[in-house]
């Protein structure tokens, strides 16, 4: 049986439009789920959208809408977005579907069965201007709440508290024996840092009369779940708990960013599931912020660019490619227009691009579109030379791969297209096309490149998939070539046939906008 290997996103709060940050979450999921796939794994990759919660239900109200209708007209907006950009999820979750509701009320339940789960007040400032709950950071340098707060009142309500405190020393242990459980692991201090103080329980509902858009607790049909206790069960509801065990898709893999590691998915979810009897996340893999001058890129600042514009321009791959080789995973990339429109001439354009057009058109035009059939005793110094470099190129991206490190498998994979274009510049086909003579070398070099090609293109294809199927296409209608811990050299069938070459990433004559 092949290893099974359970990946989701964070699901997006639907109160705005999606925007790059959020893009390049599932791309990078996506890029990894494909790339387990390739590697013969049972993969499941589950993304999705948060729905319920304050936010959802005043940008639904400020624009006179039914909550649920207003969700269904933002979920069409992501789903479209992620489709679009080839994200191969294998389920969408919403958290207002009733599959996810009842699991949540069955965990509810049962945590309250269990004690987990107790009645208590909750008392705090409260700005009824902004419907928000207030703390002492909120206030002024002059002690004051600030004026977009309104009147400020101390509110006292009847609430649900989870107990989170008892498990707190468990937890730091469990951070501590397991430093690689946050990937990267220098986040595991930061958590370390933020449990140092005792931490309080968590209240885990709102009031109905005050929240309505939630979840309504089983057992207290006054009371709405807290938008977090039921957005962190997405993981598990949608794979199936039955009220004692999740299906063996668990444990995955939860991809999220830095902003949603304390406390939801560091501290929240971890001891959810202990108190659940269930086993921890196998890691959670937290990337940066993308930013634009520096600040993190988001709705509210209106600081975001939409993906949509880019992939318009340059294509669905273009933005895959260029979000995975600009970002180390774990730490911030600024966006930069200019810096995306130079990899995409250069690394996509001028290095890709060219090389299979000039390798197709050149088979098409010399050898009437069949790649020649060579022997090994034909082979040179310089074949061997390129076999051997094109084949470390390709294990050093799954070694890079295999250590989640996507920016550095991209370069390492495009160390071995590069190494191509320089083969075929060393051996000048165009120039040996002149002398009849040389048809046998001609024909080797012709060969060498196409098979070169049709190596890389396994590779590539887990991060632009559509890229990788024109290539197969160009070369001749292939099916992708199998993986291995050795790869070969690919040999071809007698009467190869190539297709068309056309361009994969044609010029674009445009300045980019700022
Ligand atoms: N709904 C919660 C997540 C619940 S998961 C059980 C949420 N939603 S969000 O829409 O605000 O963010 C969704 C994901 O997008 C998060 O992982 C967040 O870190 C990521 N990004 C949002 N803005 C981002 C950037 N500017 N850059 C990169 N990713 C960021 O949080």
């Amino acid at each position: 049986m092949s290893e099974k290997y359970y990946i989701t996103t964070a699901i997006d709060y639907v109160n705005g439009n999606p925007h790059l940050g959020h893009a390049y979450e599932k791309v990078l999921t996506d890029v990894l789920a494909r790339y387990h796939r390739r590697h013969g794994e049972q993969v499941f990759f589950l993304t999705g959208l948060d729905e319920h919660g304050i936010k959802v239900q005043q940008s639904a109200q400020k624009q006179g809408r039914d909550p649920q209708e207003f969700c269904d007209a933002m979920a069409a907006n992501f789903e479209n977005l992620y489709r679009k950009l080839n994200v191969s999820f294998d389920d969408f979750v919403r958290t207002t579907q009733p599959r996810h509701k009842i699991v949540v009320q069955r965990i509810l339940q049962k945590l309250h069965d269990a004690g987990e789960i107790y009645k208590g007040v909750y008392q705090g400032f409260y700005s009824p201007r902004q419907e928000q709950f207030l703390t002492e950071k909120d206030r002024g340098a002059d002690g004051k709440f600030p004026e977009i707060f309104g009147e400020v009142i101390e509110l006292k309500e009847d609430v649900y508290y989870f107990k989170l405190a008892k498990h707190q020393e468990w937890l730091v242990e469990h951070l501590k024996k397991n430093p690689d459980w946050i990937f990267p692991n220098f986040r595991t201090k930061e958590v370390l840092g933020a449990l140092e103080n005792p931490i309080p329980d968590l209240c885990i509902s709102r009031p109905k009369a005050r929240l309505s858009w939630g979840i309504p607790l089983p057992f207290d049909g006054e009371q709405v779940t807290y938008v977090w206790f039921d957005a962190l069960i997405n993981y598990i509801s949608v794979i199936g708990y039955d009220g004692a065990a999740v299906s063996d898709w668990w444990p995955g893999i939860n991809v999220i960013g830095k902003d949603i590691l304390v406390p939801a998915h560091a501290i929240y979810w971890p001891i959810m599931l202990k108190a659940l009897n269930l086993p921890l996340p196998k890691m959670l893999l937290v990337h940066g912020w993308w930013t634009q001058n520096k600040e993190k890129m988001s709705k509210s600042t209106g600081n975001s660019v939409d993906p949509l514009d880019l992939i318009n321009t340059y294509g669905v791959d273009a933005f895959r490619y260029f979000v995975m080789r600009e970002m180390a995973i774990g730490y911030d990339a600024d966006f930069s227009s200019e810096q995306f429109h130079l990899r995409y001439q250069s690394e996509l354009g001028n290095t890709l691009g060219n090389l299979v057009n000039r390798a197709v058109s050149m088979v098409a035009r010399y050898r009437d579109g069949v790649i020649p059939a060579i022997s090994e005793s034909a082979l040179t110094a310089s074949e061997q030379g390129l076999r051997n470099d094109v084949i470390s190129a390709v294990k050093s991206f799954c070694e890079n791969m295999d250590k989640i490190q996507v920016h550095i498998a991209l370069m390492e994979l495009w160390k071995g297209v590069i190494r191509v274009n320089q083969y075929a510049d060393e051996n000048a086909p165009w120039k040996l096309a002149k002398d009849p003579a040389n048809a046998d070398r001609l024909n080797v070099v012709l060969e060498e490149l196409a098979a070169a090609i049709y190596l890389l293109a396994g590779e590539i294809g887990c991060v632009l998939p559509e890229t990788a199927d024109k290539i197969l296409t160009q070369l001749g209608g292939l099916s992708p070539l199998a993986v291995s811990e050795n790869p070969q050299w690919p040999q071809f069938s007698a009467n190869t046939k190539v297709g068309k070459a056309e361009p994969l990433f044609p010029r674009i004559e445009i300045t980019p906008a700022e």
